[in-house]
């Protein structure tokens, strides 16, 4: 049985539509992330499940029971906030167990549930302090322990990290997964940073404007993408793509070319095509190899190019390559020979590691091997 079960949920403001009958699944102790650029809708749909926010239509259930219409506190859920405000005039250990005094729990058992979250986060040495004493990741980790206390069984996460500094988050992202594997709950957690959803995710569920545009692992979103949508938001720095036009097709094999670029035919594998179609070849930075020469035309674009800009970080390059399109192409190598700003380079790409979305932006070419 599913911990989490959303059927056909809806929500319009007004007259706007913003979901359309999402469905979603998600199991006991799986993390699942939302992710999505700002105004797509991850706060709403998170709100709902908490019950902060009503539902125009559908239903939500948690561990079977329909909870659509049940108030926040009776859902057994917890949420963490991207402004969690802790109570300045209590300290750490009265902050955490604030909810549970108020429910009226009894003292031993408060303090149990207290010194377990306090280990789980690392706060033991700081439960006496206020928050004004404590930094941005110790403050945040006391809203976690709030949420903790209280042994929900689906934590709610909005964007907790997103006021951390850059280390900071790093940090507390690998404190969260932590502290997922530690006590196994049901994460749902919200960000727009495609990082947090890789690292964290088991699945990810990638939203744009009110619409779902994929359910999947965190693999399959990076290399089975659906749609130019969801290519282009997973990975960093992003996947190239370039404009091209169908030469001619033959059953699932089409010839291609890049658009304003002369011998770049490619032949590719790639349904529902047709003559003249202007599609986009989506080719990820570290697809693009510096080459000297060789491979058979026909399985390989070739591209060339001259390098305008070279970020060296250490054991990984990335060279920003002027080949003639409207845009540069994005390039990672892990060479350690040097590449230098302004020198011609030559780049090859195998045809099967290339993705071809159609004119509506849909991937139209296999899964990547
Ligand atoms: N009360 C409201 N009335 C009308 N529109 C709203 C209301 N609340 C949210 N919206 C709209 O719904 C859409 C989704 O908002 P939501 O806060 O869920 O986005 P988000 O993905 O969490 O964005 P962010 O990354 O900026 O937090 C936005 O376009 C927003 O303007
Ligand atoms: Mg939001």
């Amino acid at each position: 049985m599913a911990q989490v079960t959303l059927s056909n949920i809806k929500k319009s403001y007004g007259a706007v539509a913003l979901f359309d009958g999402v469905d979603l699944e998600i199991d006991a102790g799986e993390f699942v992330v939302f992710v999505g650029p700002s105004g797509s809708g991850k706060s709403t749909l998170l709100r709902m499940i908490a019950g902060l926010e009503s539902v125009t239509d559908g239903v939500i259930e948690i561990e079977g029971r329909d909870v659509t219409y049940d108030e926040p506190s009776d859902r057994g859920i917890a949420m963490v906030f991207q402004n969690y405000a802790l109570y300045p005039h209590m300290d750490v250990y009265g902050n955490i167990a604030f909810n549970l005094r108020l429910a009226k729990m009894p003292k031993s058992e408060v303090h149990e549930r207290v010194m377990e979250a306090a280990r789980i986060l690392h706060l033991d040495e700081l439960l006496d302090r206020s928050p004004a004493q404590l930094s941005g990741g110790q403050r945040q980790r006391v809203a976690i322990g709030r949420a903790i206390v209280r042994k929900p069984k689906v934590f709610l996460f909005d964007e907790p990290l997103s006021n951390l500094d850059a280390a900071l988050r790093t940090q507390m992202r690998l404190e969260i997964e932590t502290l997922h594997r530690e006590i196994g709950a049901t994460m749902i957690y919200v960000t727009h940073d495609q990082t947090e959803a890789m690292t964290l995710a088991d699945r990810i569920v990638a939203l744009d404007y009110g619409q779902v545009q994929q359910i999947g692992t965190p693999d399959d979103l990076y290399n089975a993408p659906t749609n130019k949508f969801v290519a282009g938001f997973i990975g960093s720095p992003k996947i190239n793509f370039l404009a091209a036009t169908v030469l001619s097709t033959d059953g699932d094999t089409i010839e291609a070319k890049v658009d304003g670029l002369e011998d770049t035919r490619i032949t590719l594998t790639a349904t529902g095509l047709h003559e003249g179609d202007k599609i986009d070849l989506g080719i990820r930075p570290e697809e693009l190899h510096i080459a000297d020469a060789g491979a058979p035309q026909d399985t390989v674009l070739r591209l060339s190019g001259t390098v305008e800009i070279a970020d060296r970080l250490g054991n990984i390059t990335y060279a920003y390559v002027n080949a003639g399109l409207d845009k540069n192409l994005t390039v990672q190598t892990f060479q350690k020979r040097k590449i230098q700003t302004d020198t011609q380079v030559n780049l090859t790409v195998p045809a099967n590691r290339i993705d071809v979305f159609n004119t509506q932006g849909n991937r139209c070419s296999p899964a990547k091997p």
